[in-house]
């Protein structure tokens, strides 16, 4: 019987609208997901909403709504997040519906009727944004949450334990006879230290006067329910415990938890304590990966340092963003967010590495083989050494993604692109073009296209829509664009010669850094992208200047445009965005233009563009050329046609 695989993500606070640290655990989540269904395993994801608790009810408070309607508000915004960074979640539950409470106040009710739980008088701390109680030994100095470092509020009042304490050694064996339960392998021993102190019952009730917003205890209706206690059960509550015992059972016993480090003690302590009173196994798996710093802090809802993932895929596009979320934090370690980091990782991996490879692969095709995957030949050692580690790509990533190594994992398979682009400078199949050497050429264009099927294929999980794309660009069905099959990822000449593959346009266009963003046009970038062999005749420095052949001149196909619409790029005092006809195209381009004019002075202008410039991304917007002015000191001119009216598209030179 094929392996299952349930996964899940903490079921974050309604408090606030979500930012980077919820959109790494739950991206992370996906790719883990359409990973194991990669390899064959039936898998089920399970994410949601923790709405119950003071954080809640205070933040509900503040807006002047009851918490429900809050809920009802906030909770949209974690699901179109989601939906628009390709989740593709199983389920989603909120700890508000009544399939989740009838099975906390089921649980709650077996526990008190076999004396697991009891009221005692409570003498204690309450640090509202951890919603965790704490003992005064506990403490900082002067009362702070040792956890969070904020001030917390004493309480004193009459409430229901869980024997939580008697579990200890239980627990502490537990750990110590499962390698793997926690992970990773620090944080079962960070586990162990906390477990080194007694460990006493768990509070698991607040009284109403104090509190109204959580589920009612079943034995006690002056009481509501510890929001933590609620919100653990949801990890078996949403897979049918109670309710559907056949599907409770198939996942539950694949179960792998994925939350951040700030919530390991009540993954690793409360949760397997409650587990084991209810009488139920212990998830497969616990992992806590790091922390999204801003600087030296946590990124975090109450410290106000936050970044807005929707912004970020207003920069990266959806796939690069969750590529470089993936690419940028050591699973299990901290990293420091900057937006600089997923620029410079974007250009490298994403519109180097990866775009270059596919479009010389693709274009080289298109020029000498009519737009049809050419027949390969005999292979040489240089084609073999490429195949070979191609071959060893999928087994590779595969361990890495079960032993929760996913940045380890995709830094493989972009080795393996790296290599891809090595081969094509060492093979220089544009030499044998020109050679007309179509025989061996054939065989190398074929490896090209072969390497990027199967690292495509292999990066699906992490860029579904990108990378399904670019299996369409090698002529793959959309059925087999979609589906990285395991079996024929991990074999060699899958393509059928012959196959038209498609012409591209940039799969990932150039971002221009910030710092780049200077008050002339951008630069057109130096390296050729399909012709390598360009940069040796590129210029020669005569008396400081540079001298160009006619047909390196018109490489740069220069053609007049007429600026349509033109508006300031927000946040950006150089920069103009334009909306132009370049005879029967429109385009979008951004010009470091706006300290020289203003949008109504150039609107209805004939100018000069470079047309056939790679596209680049600049602030976000997807800038389709350049255009052509004159630069004397701080002063800019714009280079614009002579006389009266002209058309646009036409060439210039
Ligand atoms: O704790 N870096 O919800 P929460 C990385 N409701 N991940 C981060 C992060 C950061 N800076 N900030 C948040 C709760 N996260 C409870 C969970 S589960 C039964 C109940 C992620 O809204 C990370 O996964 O505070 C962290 O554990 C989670 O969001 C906390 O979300
Ligand atoms: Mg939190």
């Amino acid at each position: 019987m094929a392996k299952s695989y349930y996964v899940t993500t903490p079921i974050y606070y309604v408090n606030d609208k979500p930012h980077i640290g919820h959109s790494y655990t739950t991206v992370l989540a996906d790719i883990l997901t359409r990973f194991h269904a990669l390899f064959g395993e039936d898998s089920y994801f399970l994410t949601g909403t923790d709405e119950h608790g003071q954080k809640v009810e205070k933040a509900a408070a503040k807006r002047n709504m009851s918490p429900l309607e809050h809920c009802n508000e906030t909770v949209v915004r974690f699901q179109e997040l989601w939906k628009k960074l390709g989740i593709k979640n199983s389920d989603f539950i909120r700890t508000t519906e009544e399939r989740h409470m009838k099975i906390v106040r089921m649980i709650l009710q077996d526990l008190y009727d076999r004396g697991l739980i009891y009221k005692a008088e409570y003498t204690g701390h309450y640090c509202v944004p951890c919603e965790r109680y704490f003992t005064e030994k506990d403490l900082l100095e002067g009362g702070l949450c040792p956890d969070c470092h904020r001030p917390t509020n004493e309480l004193v009042e009459s409430n229901y334990f869980f024997k939580m304490g008697q579990y200890r050694d239980w627990l502490v064996d537990y750990i110590k006879s499962h390698p793997g339960f926690i992970q990773p392998e620090f944080r079962a021993n960070e586990t162990l230290g906390f477990l080194r102190k007694e460990l006493g019952d768990l509070c698991i009730s607040r009284p109403k006067s104090r509190l109204s917003w959580g589920i009612e205890l079943p034995f006690d209706k002056d009481y509501v329910c510890y929001v933590w206690f609620d919100a653990l059960i949801n990890y078996i509550s949403a897979i049918g415990y109670g309710s559907d015992q056949a599907k409770f059972e198939k996942w539950w016993s694949m179960a792998h938890h994925i939350v951040g480090k700030d919530i390991l003690t009540t993954h690793t302590v409360y949760w397997p304590t409650m587990l084991h009173a209810i009488g139920l196994p212990m998830p497969q798996s616990i992992f806590a990966h790091g922390w999204w710093m801003s600087g030296s802090e946590k990124m975090s809802k109450s410290l106000g340092n936050v970044v807005n993932p929707m912004d970020m895929i207003d920069v990266f596009g959806v796939d690069a963003f969750r590529y470089c979320l993936m690419a940028e934090m050591v699973l299990g370690q901290d990293a420091s967010f900057t937006e600089e980091s997923f620029v410079k990782r974007y250009n490298s991996d994403l519109a180097n590495d990866l775009g270059n490879m596919l479009s010389r692969a693709v274009k080289l095709t298109i020029k000498n083989f009519d737009g049809r995957i050419p027949e390969p030949g005999e292979y040489e050692d240089v084609d073999k050494e490429l195949m070979t580690l191609v071959q060893a790509a999928p087994a590779a990533l595969r361990t890495a993604v079960e032993n929760m190594r996913l940045d380890r994992g995709v830094d493989e398979v972009m080795n393996v692109v790296r290599a891809a682009n090595r081969y094509m400078e060492k093979t220089a199949p544009w030499t044998l073009a020109k050679q007309g050497n179509t025989a061996r050429l054939g065989t190398v264009l074929y490896t090209a296209a072969e390497t990027m099927r199967v690292v495509s294929g292999l990066l699906l999980p992490v860029m579904p829509e990108k990378m399904k794309e670019l299996r369409m660009t090698l002529g793959l069905s959309e059925a087999d664009a979609v589906c990285g099959d395991y079996e024929k990822l991990s074999s060699w000449g899958v393509l059928t010669p012959g196959t038209a593959v498609k012409d591209i346009t940039a799969l990932f266009p150039r971002i221009v850094p910030k710092e780049e963003e200077k008050a002339e046009p951008p630069k057109a970038e130096k390296k050729a992208e399909t012709r390598p062999e360009a940069k040796k005749t590129e210029t020669v420095a005569v008396g400081g200047d540079s001298v160009v052949t006619i047909d390196e001149f018109f490489r740069s196909q220069l053609k007049t445009a007429k600026v349509l619409e033109a508006e300031k790029v927000e946040g950006a005092d150089k920069l103009l965005k334009l909306k132009i006809e370049v005879g029967s195209e429109q385009r979008t381009l951004v010009a470091g233009i706006a300290k020289a004019y203003t949008p109504e002075q150039v609107v209805g202008r004939t100018i000069v563009i470079v047309a056939n410039l790679k596209p680049a991304k600049i602030r976000g917007i997807e800038s389709q050329g350049m255009l052509l002015a004159a630069k004397s000191g701080d002063t800019l001119r714009l280079i614009a046609v002579d006389g009266g009216d002209f058309p646009s598209g036409c060439s210039v030179g």
